[in-house]
């Protein structure tokens, strides 16, 4: 399998009568959410995306992808949330593995100046493309960025051939970019009325930049159709996804509301940024859910690693172990071994990367962490999109145990108000 959950390491916190509770609790809620008649069911289209996705579309996908690749050295990709996190998680995750494909910068995911400007001159002497995404089409962040790189690009290539440069990912009938993009002809592509920007990660939001990075999008689609089989159909006995729902909302009920999501090895960094939207928008509202967190490691053991040993006992940790990178690099011999490092001459810093796992498992056992393990099979598609779907098929599921709606976000509406009124916004014109 290339997914594989464990909470041996969870074990000691609880006990086997609280897990059968649980589990008639979670086997209630995976029938809800697969019987859609539990709230939010309006946006529930990601369940059967890996299987009933719209060919035409993903076809289209693919080209856009390959002339991106034939006619751009860079692609800016602009959005935010849900239509940022995915596509930059597959990104990072994968990339390292396509040379010779274009580069993917993201922009229109905060308000800096320096950041566009830093992007602007990044792109000095380099063919480029746009796609902004943004399902209402009418979100602040991206909303400013693409203003400023329309400009840029138009300035570059004069209009005509700037606007086949332009790829738009938004609502399929109304918004105004989708106003816009009809008006100067920019190849759309659609996000689902049925999908919410944290679940769209299988859909045009994330498949265009994934795509035209140079990545397989079908094995990862074939990926997600495995997680699907696997995690909607099995039974609790043999469902990872349900039962990190159901060991998470245990340690819940026992104080824990602290989720950790560590990584030991830097292209797992954006998989946790994507895991925390995920998970902390689906649950975090009505006063509950588990805050979720993140750390790199082993960096962050020499500095969060302190709270997480020995700060308050709130925490439990999710480890995403993708130790077996293949890679075989040794740590060597030196003859004087002044740094006293002969011992590991002949290991790999794979071997040294694990032992540093097993250790601070244990040892964050031992201080009172309980630590559940997400296992990885490999750093490609297929594993990354079944773990996609087993993250988000966990997500909807513990999101009903808790007793929320985990399929609307209306908690992001309260800043934007208040920024609109500082900032003077006139009525918003219906489209
Ligand atoms: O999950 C969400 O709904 C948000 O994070 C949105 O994805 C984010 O606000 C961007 O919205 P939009 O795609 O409408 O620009």
């Amino acid at each position: 399998p290339d997914i594989i959950f464990d909470y041996e390491n969870a074990k000691g916190f609880f006990g086997p009568e609280e897990l059968v509770q649980m589990e008639e609790k979670v086997k209630q809620k995976h029938k809800m959410l697969l019987d859609r008649s539990g709230s939010g069911s309006e946006f529930l289209g990601w369940i059967d995306i890996p299987e009933r996705y719209d060919r035409e579309e993903f076809e289209k996908i693919k080209s856009a992808a390959q002339k991106i690749r034939k006619d751009s050295d860079v692609l800016v990709v602009i959005g935010i949330g849900g239509s940022y996190l995915g596509a930059r998680a597959a990104i990072e995750f994968l990339q390292g593995r396509y040379p010779g494909y274009p580069e993917v910068y993201f922009a229109g995911n905060n308000l800096s100046s320096t950041q566009i400007l830093e992007i602007k001159q990044r792109l000095e002497g380099r063919d480029f493309s746009l796609n902004v995404i943004s399902k209402s089409g009418t979100t602040t962040e991206p909303a400013i960025a693409f203003r400023f790189f329309k400009r840029m690009i138009q300035e570059k290539y004069g209009k005509a051939e700037a606007s086949g440069r332009i790829y738009v990912t938004t609502d399929k009938n109304k918004g105004a970019l989708k106003e816009l993009a009809g008006k100067e002809g920019y190849t759309t592509f659609v996000v689902p009325d049925d999908i919410g920007g944290r679940y769209s990660v299988l859909t045009a939001v994330g498949l265009l930049p994934i795509a035209a990075a140079g990545a397989d999008v079908d094995e990862l689609m074939a990926g997600a159709a495995l997680g699907r089989n696997k995690f909607m159909e099995a039974g609790f006995e043999s469902n990872d996804a349900l039962q990190y729902a159901a060991v998470r909302n245990i340690l819940l009920e026992k104080g824990k509301n602290i989720e950790i999501l560590a990584g030991y090895e830097p292209c797992l960094h954006y998989v946790a940024e994507w895991w925390k939207q995920l998970f902390g928008e689906s649950e975090g509202k009505d006063g509950k859910g588990i805050f979720p967190a993140a750390v790199d490691l082993t960096s962050d053991l020499h500095s969060m690693g302190q709270y997480i040993q020995d700060g308050q006992r709130c925490i439990f940790e999710t480890v995403l172990d993708l130790s077996n990178t293949g890679e075989e690099i040794l740590v060597g011999e030196e003859e004087d071994d002044l740094d006293g490092l002969n011992y590991l001459a002949e290991k790999t810093v794979d071997f040294v990367n694990r032992s540093a796992m097993k250790g601070a498992i244990k040892a964050h056992v031992d201080g009172g962490v309980p630590n559940l393990k997400v296992t990885l099979a490999a750093r490609n598609e297929r594993t990354l999109g079944e773990l996609f779907y087993f993250f988000e098929s966990a997500c909807g599921v513990s999101g009903y145990v808790l007793g929320v709606n985990p399929f609307d976000q209306p908690g992001v509406e309260f800043y934007k108000k208040n920024m609109f009124t500082l900032l003077g916004k006139p009525e918003i014109r219906q489209i």
